[in-house]
């Protein structure tokens, strides 16, 4: 099943997308994820990205959609991935079409995390994740079983990113707005989105998602 988990910075696409690799065989692709391997191994994309990055804008259409091409073709994903964070532009979303068709894939659906804007800071500023796993956590709402060790893989160091600052929030929230959401209009007119109530807690986040997918599987 391939799927892609569409929202705006903070939603929950990491978080839901992480369990969905635990429970199903699918694997995540988070675009955020892959850049920001680019920039720590100071690489040609990781020279450009990092500076658009820290600024909360997006990084040109034409290195995501190479950046993806690569990596759907995997034999990791054969059965099937899970988009986060990417498509981001209409553009993308179109050049994706085209790769799927060209790959002989289908997009099984297209899950909106539907998330009010004022909760989105909070969310973010008090997100951190494990420096060795990558499991993601939240300081409130989703904190270690054990203060200060990975729930995962017992590592004792954590992270938080550059990015995740109230000013860069803004400007990544306002790039959702006007670059990422005509993407809803786009995938219902494909009727491949489903919405899910992003304001909700994980647990019932997942348990939406779950139904979501259940229904797909009878369609
Ligand atoms: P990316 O890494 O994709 O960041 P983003 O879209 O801004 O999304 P986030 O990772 O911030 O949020 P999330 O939805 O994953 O939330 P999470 O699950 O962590 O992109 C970063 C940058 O890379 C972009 O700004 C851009 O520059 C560039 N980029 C990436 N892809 C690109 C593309 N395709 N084109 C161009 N540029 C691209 O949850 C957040 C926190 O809330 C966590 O702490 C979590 O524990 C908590 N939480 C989650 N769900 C809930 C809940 N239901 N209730 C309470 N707390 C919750
Ligand atoms: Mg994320």
């Amino acid at each position: 099943m391939n799927l892609i988990l569409l929202g705006p910075p903070g939603a929950g696409k990491g978080t839901q997308a992480q369990r969905l690799e635990e429970s199903r065989r699918l694997v995540q692709l988070s675009t955020g994820d892959m850049l920001r391997a680019a920039v720590a191994s100071g690489s040609e994309i990781g020279r450009l990205a990092k500076s658009i990055i820290e600024a909360g804008k997006l990084v040109p259409d034409d290195v995501m959609v190479e950046m993806i091409e690569q990596r759907i073709d995997a034999p990791d994903c054969a059965d099937g991935f899970i988009l986060d964070g990417f498509p981001r532009t209409v553009a993308q979303a179109e050049a994706l079409d085209e790769l799927l068709r060209l790959k002989g894939k289908r997009l099984h659906a297209v899950v909106e995390m539907a998330v009010d804007d004022g909760v989105l800071v909070e969310r973010i500023s008090g997100r951190f994740s494990c420096a060795a796993c990558g499991a993601g956590y939240h300081r409130r709402f989703r904190p270690t079983a054990v203060e200060g060790v990975c729930d995962r893989c017992g590592a004792t160091e954590f992270r938080q990113r550059p990015d995740d600052n109230e000013e860069t929030v803004r400007t990544r929230l306002a790039a959702y707005h006007a670059q990422t959401e005509p993407l809803l209009p786009y995938y219902r007119g494909r009727g491949v989105l489903r919405t899910v109530d992003g304001m909700a807690a994980i647990d019932d986040v997942t348990a939406q998602i779950g139904t979501v997918l259940a229904a797909l599987a009878t369609d």
